[in-house]
């Protein structure tokens, strides 16, 4: 330990001293102060009192954790892969579309018990802007609780209810932007200097236009350009998104310890994981798409680290929405590897999902998710069909075109396909953010209306919609991480036709997939003659099989694998508790498969757990139904 290290620790313990505690947070200090040194080395070298300022935070933070909290830590210090588990499930909602106000929620735990939800998502919930607010992604105040859905403490109240049904809370933290209804905004534009550094302002074009030449467009429909005027700042100030969501400056030191406050007073209000909202955003470099930059990762480390003293059993989770050969980075990679976020969203995973389904063709699945790296040990993904977002085709060029396809094509196809203008269609799709420049259309939807429920006319079409959801689901269960099941999903919801009749939503089709929890026909989950009652038959086995699974434990790697079937493709764990290997056929035709293409993952792995049942070759070919997915583990 280097002096200056000794002298931060005696900082740190003599902001303790009346904390009978004070011994955890030291030797945790012991553990996670190197990175947050090096985090802090990397970003901020001209800024050498932050690791003092940091400091006085988790020792303020500590001080104020509630004795339950403290407990929890201890705990999940113990068992510090609650979320790589294969009994975790996470489920994703809105909480006044989900039951009406924090209160509600708290009254609808049984029904996520029953579906063996381990993990809440509720969406941003911090007091937003007036009007449009991009679902609440514009957060005008962190340290309040959306009026309409209750108060701070009615979410301190929540989350306490949630841990005692064994179900963690996470909660989006937006920290690429704030409104500009924010008070950080509003002192900018009175004019005071130290706000005004808070974002990127500038008093003219000049810088901008440098900046526009390799910057996206994130909305380029009701938001095209990444720069707005602001009179009263006199200047162009930086907003990637809409207009009235301004970017924060990370490179000044006092954003970083703003957010780190934020952080560490949410996690003392109970929320153990904090949903790193556009995270690959936050650093900004001219001459790049101000994306993934590794500033982007040290400050990550530096928060986290911040975490893991006073709260460490918060827990974060990247949403970086971006390519595969920058995603793992999420996860840490090189230096930063297990010291980043615990959890990242499996963009790919899912894309590639939606593009077998239209396709009936799994090669190119196959092909992406092989390239992908392994990540940490230590962390998960978070794996998912549906979510709040629109789909957009993160379809590799190079990925393609080792199957023979043409990237550009199979996106236009994708798009044509979900939109339901493909004559293959089954799908009901609304084409989301339209690019005449680049010709990308992205997709909003929900999972039943993509998977052709809504067109589906007989009850032998209605099954295979159903069929088709439940394989997503299966893939997304069983690829290893946590899964999230968006909001409706369970029970086979298709789109929102009233999703404009809010005003403020009226401009953002990604409204068709958000419905609101339609509580009579909730019954029916249990009527297996229903669409309803087999999608939550369906997915509830699936959720209870995977329990029984510790080969799905996230620590180990997922392998993907071709079969000489185009429609068939296999993920592979290897786990000391056995092997599992999955089958999945993405087509609606049954498909015979060579004993041999499967048998070299594993003979002896001949029990599906899914149905149950032992699957025993036909004349050398196993035959697979449309959608079958099968889950082989050794006999028993
Ligand atoms: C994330 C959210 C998305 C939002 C954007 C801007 O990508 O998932 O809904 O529009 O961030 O905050």
């Amino acid at each position: 330990m280097s002096p200056t290290d000794a002298a931060l620790r005696q900082h740190l313990e003599a902001a303790l001293a009346d904390d009978p505690q004070q011994v955890d947070v030291l030797t945790r200090w012991d553990r996670w102060g190197p990175d947050l040194l090096a985090g802090l080395a990397e970003v901020y070298p001209q800024h050498p009192d932050l690791a003092r300022r940091l400091l006085d935070l988790v020792a303020a933070a500590h001080l104020r954790r509630s004795d339950a909290l403290r407990t929890r830590d201890r705990a999940r210090l113990l068992a510090p892969d609650w979320f790589q588990r294969p009994d975790a499930v996470g489920y994703a909602c809105y909480a006044d579309r989900f039951a009406g106000t924090l209160a509600g929620v708290g009254e609808r735990v049984d029904y996520l018990r029953e579906l063996g939800v381990t993990y809440l998502h509720l969406m941003p919930l911090l007091q937003p802007r007036p009007g449009e607010n991009d679902g609440g992604y514009a957060v005008m105040d962190y340290g309040r609780v959306r009026p309409d859905l209750g108060t701070m403490d009615d979410l301190e109240a929540l989350a306490a209810t949630l841990h005692e049904a064994g179900i963690s809370l996470t909660l989006d933290l937006v920290l690429n932007h704030v409104a500009a209804e924010h008070a950080w905004a509003e002192a900018a534009r009175a004019g005071d200097p130290t706000y005004r550094d808070y974002f990127y302002v500038y008093p003219d074009r000049t810088v901008p236009d440098q900046y526009e030449v390799t910057l996206p467009e994130v909305f380029p429909d009701f938001a095209p350009g990444n720069f707005t005027w602001d009179e009263a700042l006199r200047g162009w100030v930086w907003t990637t998104f809409n207009a009235w969501q301004w970017d924060v400056n990370w490179t000044n030191p006092d954003v970083l310890c703003a957010y780190a406050g934020i952080i560490l007073d949410l996690a003392n209000r109970g929320v153990d994981c904090l949903r790193l909202d556009a995270i690959a955003f936050i650093w900004k470099r001219l001459g790049t798409d101000c994306q993934n930059q590794p500033e982007v990762h040290a400050i990550t480390r530096v928060l986290r680290a911040a975490a893991r003293m006073a709260a460490p059993s918060l827990v974060f989770k990247a949403e970086a929405i971006v390519a595969p050969r920058q995603l793992v980075a999420y996860l840490g990679r090189g230096e930063h590897a297990g010291r980043v976020s615990d959890l990242a969203y499996h963009n790919s995973l899912m894309v590639q999902i939606w593009s077998a389904l239209a396709s009936r063709d799994a090669r190119l699945m196959a092909v992406a998710l092989s390239r992908f790296p392994d990540i940490p040990t230590t962390a998960a993904w978070a794996t998912y069909l549906r979510c709040h977002d629109d789909i957009g085709w993160a379809i590799d060029d190079d990925d393609a075109a080792a199957i023979g396809w043409n990237g550009y094509a199979h996106r236009g196809f994708l798009s044509d396909f979900y939109v339901g203008v493909h004559p293959a269609s089954f799908a009901e799709g609304l084409a989301f953010q339209e690019n005449p420049v680049t010709g990308d259309r992205r997709i909003s939807g929900t999972a039943a209306s993509l998977a052709g429920l809504g067109l589906a006319r007989t009850d032998a079409q209605r099954r295979m919609a159903i069929d088709r959801i439940l394989l997503g689901y299966a893939m997304v269960l069983g690829f290893g991480g946590i899964p999230l099941i968006h909001m409706g999903d369970e029970l086979a919801l298709r789109n929102d036709e009233g999703w404009a009749s809010v005003p403020e939503h009226a401009d953002d089709n990604r409204w068709v997939h958000r419905p609101r929890m339609p509580w009579d026909v909730v019954p029916q989950r249990h009527d297996l003659a229903t669409d309803t009652g087999r999608m939550w038959a369906g997915l509830q086995r699936l959720v209870t099989v995977r329990r029984t699974l510790e080969p799905l434990h996230a620590s180990a790697p997922t392998r993907v694998h071709a079969t000489s079937h185009p429609s068939v493709v296999c993920f592979v764990r290897r786990h000391p508790a056995g092997d599992l290997l999955q089958v999945y056929n993405v087509s609606d035709a049954t498909v015979a498969l060579p004993v041999h293409d499967i048998a070299g993952h594993g003979a002896e792995l001949t029990l599906d757990r899914l149905s149950n049942r032992s699957v025993t070759p036909y004349r050398g070919e196993h035959v697979l139904r449309p959608y079958a997915a099968w889950w082989l583990t050794e006999e028993r």
